[in-house]
């Protein structure tokens, strides 16, 4: 049994997606959020997980944050730490604790729009692609190697908000998906690409 610890700031809905897709072989050790006030921790809690805060206001800087983030982590010994709308930047040392163990959704195709509004990025770039990447986290923000990533079209009515439904569809998807070949130990890093063992998604996790 593969145990997972997810990180969260709001609302949780990929860790509910996680959640509800039961992936054998994974136990879901606990949801650590940073905000007392994340929406996820009442859902977690409601499904028999154990929620936890570790509250980033309580802490001088992001080391001693850190630090008390990763005691709460490693008391639950997982195999994978997944960050799941977790919206703090996470310093080096702490990255590399998890080197290898430590996953990202991000919602661009990487590396396109990496950092925040990435939405709003896309449409005001003209792009007529955009989506989602999950990916090994790396000490350089949102650069890590991709494991999967998902395209929804631009439209030419899309605003903001639209194009945020529409990629969170496809989020819900390669997340789940993404942490269950972890789980299966179907993913090689070779520098930064990752090779999916029998990819069970045509082009190894290209939706
Ligand atoms: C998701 O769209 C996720 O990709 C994004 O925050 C949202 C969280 O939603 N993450 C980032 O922007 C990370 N830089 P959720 O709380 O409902 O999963």
């Amino acid at each position: 049994m593969k145990k997972l610890v997810i990180l969260i700031s709001g609302r949780g809905s990929n860790m509910e997606a996680i959640v509800r897709a039961a992936i054998p072989g994974a136990k879901i050790a606990a949801v650590i959020a940073n905000k007392p006030t994340a929406a996820g921790l009442a859902f977690a809690r409601a499904h028999g997980i154990e929620a936890e805060v570790v509250d980033h206001t309580a802490y001088a800087d992001r080391d001693a944050f850190d630090n008390a983030l990763a005691i709460a982590i490693d008391r639950h010994e997982p195999d994978l730490v997944v960050l799941a709308g977790f919206m703090r930047v996470l310093g080096d040392a702490f990255v590399r604790r998890y080197e290898g163990r430590m996953i990202n959704i991000h919602p661009s195709l990487l590396p396109s729009f990496p950092g925040l509004h990435t939405h709003r990025k896309a449409i005001e770039s003209g792009v007529r692609l955009h989506g989602a990447t999950v990916h090994f986290v790396t000490p350089t923000l949102d650069c890590g190697p991709i494991i999967a990533q998902a395209a929804v079209p631009v439209g030419a009515d899309d605003t903001e908000a639209s194009l945020a439904a529409k990629v969170l569809v496809q989020e819900h998807v390669i997340y789940p998906q993404a942490v269950r070949w972890f789980v299966e130990g179907r993913l090689r890093v070779e520098g930064n690409r990752v090779t999916v063992i029998d990819a069970d998604l045509p082009s190894d996790g290209w939706m």
